[in-house]
């Protein structure tokens, strides 16, 4: 690979950049005083990395070097610079799918499949995040790329974002703890990732156009807070700016969240690329975009003659175009891409699908036991019901869409972007079988209803697989499962009066027939070895630990934007207020509260202590007072004084804690000091109100078990 030759792990005489001991700035800026112009703005202007079919002329065509996925950026030989190549993303190393399902890299296209974002989020568990994003950025760099465009922390503020499955649920702490955790384990393995998309994409409506409308004080306590925090924890090398404009002015040229915010308030040394066709001005330049991505993709190209014209006559700074390369060599050099550049070999999927099954058996959320799960060994027969359920399961679309290794278990249809549709090849019926091979368990894929209840009556136990297939670009229409699928839950929960609903869905879902079933799991779009992973579920072979990162609402009645609107967002409505705060702040029940979960177990909390010294500490002791080894996720949720006007309860900490039977285990959670503040515009600073705080110890936001309170003294925090 021509990155391997260049790079300093094997060139290095005469090169001082190439000094590991040096820091990554000292690096960049010893390389970037050797460049000329032109070089420079190879490193800021890049190309779509594949033949885009949709483009006229030599736009059609793959650039020369370029492996070929979302982005390239060729390398300067002489001086040892690496071609940066992109490739999606956060649920596995992406490729840009042809119709008919295959890669287009051939076979080197095929990689392992994570569960969806909010899986992973729902295990609660930054260890897991971390080890899948390690396990991605592996089959990344592996595969030759070394930067991935992963890391997406937009907070749930709809249900029905269509890309919600790429995120990490509605609230900014677990969001970011998660993310972060999932780009710190990317970049252990030398890639660069991004953070992404900055900031406010929260729909896919109109998301080119639309405008999200906040004001300062409740964007910093949300979604930037979400953002500040992944920021902290992964120190990513990249942020991508989205498409849709932020109080009118489009995100990637918008100097409140690119200058100001990120790189002026946080500090942030890394370089702001932009998404696929989201730059509209060279004004972006000086408003803080360092690298345009994918330039055939924007209206026109701005940072490749346009950009050198502006700087020859200086209307952009030339001190800004150095900014810009130098933030991209910084985390080039502070990521490995020079030290330690890709090497293409033949990825493990085996342990890698390994990584996958961890993450859905620790992601996948039962919400509703009537006592027949985990299901007896001794079980006669089973009726599994449910489309493809025999062949995989479902995954999302877009550019997040990974091709499976094995290929997709379903050829298929002609479906244009954003499909088409793929199906991971782990199919739940055969796990089911292998898990009681006594059993007669038949299937049926559940087109005519009749039929489906015939099989579900003809068995002891049906079990419904219903799917939800949600996509980059376009939001869901409702809260409802789609394709007549409601109406064969009731039909199969009518003839069989034992039935388990297993729901593979991007989001929340409304679920009609809920109480005529007796079990649900949500199994999100589980990935590589979801079939397996469930089937362990269902049987106990791993108790489900698996909580809500997302609330799901009982209709689109109880959201703060009952119709999405194409042309204005108005985030202000519930300002910081997303998810569980908004619906407690107006007394809403919701279908299943965020941070709910059920398990094979029960478990006791005890000696719950709130100390403030320094910091904010809680303490107590958890006991799996049931019968299994199971994981708890307590919870720890915090009021603030009235002083402060917010009165929704915030999560302010948790621990997933892993326990066999009678085991206790003493748990200290150390709480953000910004989750008790309110962000002042005005002083621009976090401010916490002296007065009397509130901790609450609960299994979900709704289901709080003990509380202590306690008096805190007023404080302020630089932004
Ligand atoms: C998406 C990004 C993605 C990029 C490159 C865009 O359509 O919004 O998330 O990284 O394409 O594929």
């Amino acid at each position: 690979m021509l990155s391997v030759i260049l790079a300093c792990a094997l060139h290095s005489q005469g090169q001082p950049w190439c000094n590991r001991a040096l820091s990554a700035d000292r690096r960049a800026t010893l390389l970037e005083q050797h460049m000329t112009l032109d070089e420079m703005l190879r490193l800021v202007d890049g190309k779509f990395a594949e033949a885009a079919s949709f483009m006229p002329g030599p736009r059609n065509s793959k650039p020369p070097g370029a492996l070929g996925s979302a982005g390239f950026f060729p390398g300067v030989p002489r001086l040892g610079i690496p071609d940066l190549q992109e490739s999606d993303a956060g649920l596995g190393v992406a490729d840009p799918v042809d119709l008919s399902g295959k890669p287009i890299r051939g076979t080197a296209g095929y990689s392992t499949a994570m569960p969806s974002g909010l899986a992973t989020a729902a295990t609660w568990n930054p260890a897991m995040a971390y080890a899948g994003g390690s396990m991605i950025g592996r089959e990344a760099h592996e595969e030759g790329f070394n930067v991935l465009l992963a890391g997406g922390v937009n907070l749930a503020r709809d249900p029905r974002n269509g890309r919600n499955f790429e995120y990490a649920g509605e609230d900014p702490l677990l969001a970011g703890t998660i993310a972060g955790n999932a780009i710190a384990g990317v970049q252990r393995q030398h890639v660069i990732s991004t953070v992404k998309h900055y900031a406010f994409n929260d729909q896919e409506t109109n998301r080119g156009a639309v405008s999200a409308a906040i004001d300062r004080a409740p964007a910093r306590e949300s979604d930037l807070l979400a953002f500040e925090i992944a920021l902290e924890i992964g120190k990513p090398g990249s942020v991508m700016c989205s498409y849709n404009r932020v109080n009118s002015i489009y995100a990637c040229q918008n100097n409140d969240l690119l200058n100001q915010t990120l790189k002026h308030d946080w500090h942030y040394p890394g370089y702001v690329m932009s998404d696929w066709g989201a730059v509209h001005d060279l004004s972006a330049a000086a408003a803080g975009l360092d690298q345009e991505s994918g330039d055939y993709l924007d209206d026109k190209v701005y940072f490749g003659e346009p950009l050198k014209r502006a700087i020859e006559k200086r209307s952009v700074p030339a001190a800004r175009l150095h900014d810009m390369v130098h933030r991209i060599l910084r985390s080039m050099f502070a990521n490995g891409l020079f030290d330690d550049p890709p090497a293409v070999r033949s990825i493990d999927g085996k342990a890698d699908a390994a990584i996958a099954q961890q993450d859905e058996e620790q992601g996948a959320v039962l919400l509703r036991n009537t006592g027949i799960l985990p299901l007896a060994r001794g079980i006669s027969s089973i009726a599994v019901i449910g489309l493809n359920a025999d062949r995989g399961v479902i995954s999302g679309g877009g550019s997040s869409q990974v091709l499976p290794i094995g290929g997709p278990a379903v050829k298929p249809g002609n479906d244009a972007w954003p499909g088409p549709v793929i199906w991971d090849p782990s199919p739940p019926l055969n796990a089911i079988r292998a898990e009681v091979p006594n059993a007669r368990v038949t299937f049926y894929g559940g087109t005519n209803l009749e039929t489906a209840g015939r099989y579900a009556r003809s068995a002891k136990v049906a079990i419904v697989f219903a799917h939800q297939w949600l996509a980059e670009s376009i939001d869901a229409a409702s809260l409802s499962l789609p394709n007549g699928q409601d109406a064969l839950i009731a039909r199969v929960a009518r003839a069989n009066p034992n039935t388990i609903v297993v729901l593979e869905t991007g989001n929340p879902v409304t679920m009609p027939w809920l109480w005529r079933t007796r079990a649900v799991l949500e199994a999100w779009y589980p990935g590589s070895a979801g079939g397996k992973a469930i089937a362990r579920l269902l049987f106990g072979e791993v108790s489900p630990s698996g909580r809500l990162p997302i609330t799901f609402p009982k209709s689109v009645s109880q959201l703060p934007r009952p119709a999405i609107d194409p042309k204005t967002a108005n985030y202000n409505v519930e300002g910081s207020d997303v998810g569980y705060r908004w619906f407690q702040r107006h007394s809403e029940a919701p279908l299943f509260p965020f941070g709910y979960g059920l398990t094979y177990s029960t478990f006791r909390y005890s000696n719950l202590q709130v100390r403030s010294g320094a910091t904010i500490q809680a303490t107590f002791d958890v006991t799996n007072s049931g019968p299994r080894a199971a994981a708890d996720v307590p919870q720890l949720y915090v009021s603030l004084p009235q002083a402060s006007g917010k009165l929704a309860r915030r999560l302010a900490g948790w621990q997933r804690v892993e326990l066999h039977p009678g085991e206790t285990r003493s748990v200290t959670l150390t709480v953000d000091p910004r989750i008790l503040a309110r962000f002042e515009d005005r002083a621009d600073e976090w401010r916490v109100f002296s007065g009397r705080y509130t901790f609450y110890l609960g299994v979900s936001a709704l289901d709080l078990r003990v509380s202590r309170s306690l008096e805190i003294p007023s404080r302020r925090l630089l932004p």
